[in-house]
């Protein structure tokens, strides 16, 4: 018999994009240096580097990104075209706070967003707003060492404070952390965490301290439950969005070792952060990490019960790709987003080595929604890939397959019985990567004609995809 599963009625269909990534104008209106500001473009085989003192001759892609601060109204104009009903999108912290530890905000980087919120209005498109996106004040990673320090939750209550009383009329959801589990490995120490390591020299680089590091996300998970508590008090209405980036893990074969060993890490990286916010406590394997691993953290009696009372409303996550995890040390390796691992023999791979894995997002979907009975919603997807640009013209058939059969197993999850809400795919106009600083690792619908280092004329361009897109949300999901 054939389904007759469909989309629910108001899904919110978008896309999702990052300040940092995307903005440019990086010395503009007031706007401090955040961490992301000193991190150099790299490649899949060079790493970013990181210079805290900026030097002339290297280039600096969160500087230009995509030139959005210029082309915002254009850029919401082609989302609205393409139908969108929400748009995910971080507000840079040092625009309002440019240091991080001013008392005042500064009026003209929240006229900017005042724009862009007006914008949005008019075409009735939604916004979900990240809070935290890797656009921590570098003057707050210098000063206190970034979240290891106990004064950032005060810092970044004001900017909450701030957001929330100004917009409290136009955002019903906000995200406070992107991928707030991210911090759970070396490699986000600086950019999300803001730690800065003696020796750290590339993204990611640096003589890991774990005891600050898992300090720092304990700072970040109180600093969550604050911002939720503020929130309500502000507007009941407000819907707070726990996110996690979800490196779905397979056990390479059954061998009872494999299968242990990925239960152990999935627990430990994709469900820790989420069952504090959603479940208002320390899961028992984290306790058990931390005294294996002789880290202690100072978690006081008030910090308990601000996590236990204001718990998040959603869950959120970002899907790419999945991996294996094997006993066996020679296992093939392949790498991926925050983590790599084992090769699955099964999948095939995206140019950056990312495993394409559609099936894994129903596997995953189903999962959270058992774990958590919270509506879901998927806020990154995506495939980062090379675009051929000829006249204007851009095909990109492998996107749209990527994208097409992520969305079929969304409606068997929907079709499983799971809350799937919204679906705002990575990228929706090309931006800079995170883990390679590049810009021809596209994931948009709109092209943005700029390269690696920064040239080009930033004129934007409609890919296939975008109509693509355009159908698939004028049908609510049915023509694919
Ligand atoms: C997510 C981040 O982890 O992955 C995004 O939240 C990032 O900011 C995305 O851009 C894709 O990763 P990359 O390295 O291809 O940019």
């Amino acid at each position: 018999m054939k389904k007759t599963t469909k989309f629910p009625d108001g899904f919110y269909w978008g896309g999702a994009t990052a300040a940092n990534q995307v903005e440019g104008a990086w010395e503009v209106g007031g706007k401090g240096i955040s961490v992301s500001d000193v991190i150099t473009v790299g490649t899949h085989q060079n790493p970013r580097r990181v210079s805290l003192d900026m030097s002339e001759q290297l280039y600096y892609p969160s500087h230009k990104a995509s030139e959005h601060y210029d082309h915002y109204k254009e850029d919401i104009a082609l989302f609205a075209e393409m139908g969108f009903k929400m748009y995910r999108f971080s507000i840079s912290w040092v625009r309002i706070f440019p240091n991080g530890d001013e008392e005042k905000p500064n009026e003209e980087g929240l006229l900017f967003y005042d724009k862009i919120f007006e914008e949005l209005k008019k075409y009735n498109i939604e916004p979900l707003v990240t809070i935290s996106h890797n656009e921590l004040p570098l003057h707050l990673a210098k000063k206190f060492n970034g979240w290891a320090s106990r004064k950032m939750i005060d810092c970044f209550m004001k900017l909450c404070n701030v957001l929330f009383e100004r917009y409290k009329d136009y955002v019903t959801y906000w995200i406070p952390f992107n991928e707030i589990n991210n911090l759970s490995l070396p490699i986000s120490g600086f950019v999300q965490g803001g730690i800065i390591a003696d020796d750290m020299k590339t993204f990611g680089g640096g003589t890991d301290n774990a005891q600050l590091r898992f300090q720092a996300l304990h700072h970040v998970l109180v600093a969550g439950a604050k911002a939720v508590q503020l929130g309500k008090s502000i507007n009941p209405n407000f819907q707070f969005g726990s996110m996690t980036c979800h490196i779905t893990l397979y056990p390479l074969t059954c061998k009872p070792e494999d299968i242990v060993l990925t239960q152990q890490e999935d627990l430990l990286r994709n469900c820790f952060c989420s069952d504090v916010q959603l479940k208002g406590e320390y899961p028992y394997f984290q306790e058990k990490y931390y005294q294996d691993n002789g880290i202690i953290i100072d978690i006081t009696e008030e910090d308990k019960k601000l996590l236990k009372e204001n718990l998040h409303d959603f869950y959120a996550f970002s899907y790419y790709m999945s991996v294996c995890r094997s006993s066996d040390p020679d296992a093939d390796q392949t790498s991926g987003n925050i983590m790599g691992g084992a090769r699955n023999p099964y999948l095939e791979e995206s140019e950056w080595d990312w495993q394409i894995d559609p099936v894994g997002l129903r596997y995953t979907l189903n999962k959270v929604y058992d774990r958590y009975r919270v509506p879901v919603m998927i806020t990154e997807n995506g495939l980062g890939a090379t675009d051929k640009f000829e006249n204007g013209i851009i095909h990109d058939p492998y996107r749209i397959d990527y994208l097409r059969t992520h969305i079929e197993q969304m409606k068997e999850a929907i079709n499983d019985g799971v809350e799937l809400i919204a679906y705002t795919p990575w990228g929706c106009i090309d931006l800079v990567s995170v883990s390679t600083g590049e810009m021809k690792k596209r994931y948009g619908f709109i092209y943005v004609d700029a390269d690696d280092n920064g040239e080009g004329t930033f004129n934007r361009y409609r890919k296939d995809s975008f109509n693509w897109y355009k159908k698939v949300i004028q049908s609510n999901g049915e023509d694919l």
